[in-house]
């Protein structure tokens, strides 16, 4: 057997941790010979409906589950962590921006960075998913002392999984046959989705869908997916969310298929007139856990306009949460 990964989840009460920690404890993450001990971290009044979640943990008598670690104290979370899940804050609700979480949220990360730096494994990975996902992201990995600013990530594989699925749907053929779509900028409406690399059954999907529908709809229907389903069900999006967070971490631990790219909030280092430093999504590619920018790609003035957009405003968010990156 190989030694146990530590792996700590941050929220691990909510919803979004309800759906994802039974499939790490069940080896989907990690693989199947791969076991793993989870730290699940949460605000002290959670405490005892996570007790709940550990017993039920327990009770899927999962195949590569070593221990479970309940605790309210961020360093005791991190402590050796090998990979991180930051899900705890608040979700928004009916009526608002994931940006009007910034003031709530964005100090929640202050705390759990620097305990990542003072007590993670040097070479931890972590996805940041609570909203404003990648800004939040910002602020952890600017007081994870110590750690590889490349190691820090913000997730739009969901964003990433609602483009792949509406190929799918609007052209009649099976998802598995869609490939290479692209989520750009921030994981707020201002992202878009691009479907000028992606193909469908080996075909450019510019050849098999409408030019208008592909920008249009598609990408308006991608963009207000997150809001579309709050109005639904009340709740914002919670196994779809958990699946991506699965999946982006699989991905990173596992790589990426030959020829094909996925979508991943990363540290800009200037690709595509992108601000150094900015946690931006971007095409990338993965090998051996080393995250590449899929260079040279051509973008549309269009195009250009509307990451120029979403670059605005990770900017504004930026600026938002000054004073927690001091
Ligand atoms: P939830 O309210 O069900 O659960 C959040 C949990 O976080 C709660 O149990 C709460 O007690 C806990 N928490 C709050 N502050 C904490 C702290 N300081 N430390 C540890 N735990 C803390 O919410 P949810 O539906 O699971 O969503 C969680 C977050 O994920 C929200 O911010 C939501 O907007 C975001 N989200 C992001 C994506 C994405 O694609 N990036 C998708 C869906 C949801
Ligand atoms: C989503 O995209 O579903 C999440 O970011 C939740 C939200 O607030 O939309």
């Amino acid at each position: 057997m190989n030694k146990p990964l530590r792996v700590a989840v941050t929220g691990a009460a909510g919803q979004i941790a309800y759906s994802l920690l039974p499939r790490i404890a069940q080896g989907e993450v990690f693989g199947k010979d791969q076991p793993v001990i989870l730290q699940l971290l949460e605000i002290t009044p959670a405490l005892k409906a996570l007790e709940g979640v550990s017993m039920e943990l327990f009770d899927c008598a999962p195949s590569t589950l070593v221990d479970v670690i309940c605790t309210d104290d961020a360093e005791k979370g991190m402590g050796d962590a090998d990979a991180v899940f930051l899900i705890g804050g608040m979700p928004r609700g009916p009526g608002m921006l994931r940006k009007d979480l910034i003031q709530k949220n964005g100090p929640i990360f202050r705390g759990q960075g620097a305990a990542i730096g003072a007590a993670a494994s040097k070479g931890v990975r972590v996805l940041t998913v609570a909203n404003p996902c990648n800004t939040n992201c910002l602020v952890t990995q600017f007081h994870a002392k110590g750690i590889d600013p490349k190691q820090f990530h913000a997730m739009t594989r969901l964003d990433h999984n609602r483009a792949t699925s509406q190929l799918a749907t609007k052209s009649g053929k099976a998802i598995a046959s869609v490939k290479n779509v692209i989520i750009w900028g921030n994981h707020s409406a201002t992202q878009f989705a691009d479907a000028s690399r992606a193909t469908i059954d080996g075909k450019p999907a510019y050849d098999v869908l409408d030019a208008e529908w592909l920008r249009g709809d598609f990408r308006s229907t991608v963009a207000q997916r997150g809001k579309a389903i709050i109005d639904a069900r009340g709740k914002s999006s919670a196994a779809s969310a958990a699946n991506a967070a699965i999946e982006h971490m699989q991905t990173w631990h596992h790589g990426t298929a030959e020829g094909e790219h996925t979508s991943m909030a990363i540290t800009s280092d200037g690709s595509y007139g992108v601000p150094e430093g900015l946690i931006c999504s971007f095409p990338v590619t993965v090998k051996n856990g080393e995250i590449s920018i899929v260079q040279g790609l051509e973008l549309s003035d269009w195009d250009k306009e509307n990451l120029q957009n979403s670059v605005d405003e990770l900017l504004s968010e930026r600026e938002a949460v000054a004073d927690l990156l001091k």
